[in-house]
């Protein structure tokens, strides 16, 4: 049976978020290096990305570096930074003639220099793409998002722009780096942690959580459709009630 058997193509997500977990653990039971394991995960990206785009899905977004994981060795966090550099240098090519469009979220502004020019690249070499966007959350954290917005929305207010009173879900939803970009539908996350870890706090409020035990460097098309199947065996409600339930 192929994959995509029995996955309901008039019910996708139009929007997968991955919670990339679990590259420490895979390289630890194999006696590697933290990193090796954070390299076998670039492989798992190449194909997740392929097999997402191959079935139609509209965004994709990937948890790649934490707010948090600053906190992380400093030669943890440096190679993580150079295998980000490393993948956009070897992966734009394919993803731009996949016609992926490819987009940041984040606080840019710490990223080493050589990171974020050359994502920064990515993203204006394939702005005009129409195919699947494609958006990398990098020293991103819901929690800095939240209240970079409610500076933005504070400051508004002061220059007059704004009342208070027309700060609603909407206008807030607008500050936020996902600006533009519909909620996701489906957040998975690898290696078999229940949390969210700091991710899409306020876009996720909706949001199928699927768990997978698979740690992410082993992670593969098989299993975005095996995460989707189930996706499609939810009922999402959104607070309502299904008629005749
Ligand atoms: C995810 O794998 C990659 C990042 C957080 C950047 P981890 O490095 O967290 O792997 P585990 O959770 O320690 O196994
Ligand atoms: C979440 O994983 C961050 C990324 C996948 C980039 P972590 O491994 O940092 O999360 P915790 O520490 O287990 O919550
Ligand atoms: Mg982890």
């Amino acid at each position: 049976m192929s994959s995509t058997e029995a996955l309901d193509l008039n019910n996708l997500p139009q929007h997968v978020a991955i919670i990339m977990d679990g590259n420490g653990r895979w390289a630890h039971k194999r006696g590697l290096p933290r990193t090796m394991g954070h390299r076998a995960g670039m492989d798992a990206l190449r194909a997740v990305v392929k097999a997402l785009d191959a079935i139609g899905t509209k965004y994709l977004t990937v948890y790649a570096f934490s707010t948090e994981n600053w906190k992380r060795p400093e030669e943890e966090v440096g190679m993580l930074m150079s295998l980000i550099r490393e993948y956009i240098y070897k992966e734009l090519m394919a993803l731009h003639r996949q016609k992926v469009k490819i987009s940041i979220i984040g606080e840019r502004e710490r990223l080493p220099d050589d990171v974020r020019k050359k994502l920064e690249e990515a993203v204006e070499k394939t702005k005009d793409n129409p195919g699947m966007r494609f958006i990398i959350a990098l020293n991103y954290g819901s929690r800095e998002e939240i209240a970079r917005a409610a500076r933005c929305l504070a400051e508004r207010v002061l220059a007059g722009e704004l009342m208070p009173q027309d700060i609603d879900g909407q206008a807030f939803a607008k500050c936020l780096y996902t600006d533009g970009t519909p909620d996701p539908d489906l957040i998975i996350r690898t290696s078999g942690e229940m949390r969210l870890s700091n991710f899409l706090l306020w876009q996720g409020a909706y949001a199928e959580l699927v768990v997978t035990e698979c740690l992410w460097p082993d992670f593969r098309e098989a299993h975005v459709h095996e995460a989707i199947r189930e996706y499609q065996m939810r009922q999402r409600r959104f607070g309502g009630i299904i008629e005749g339930s």
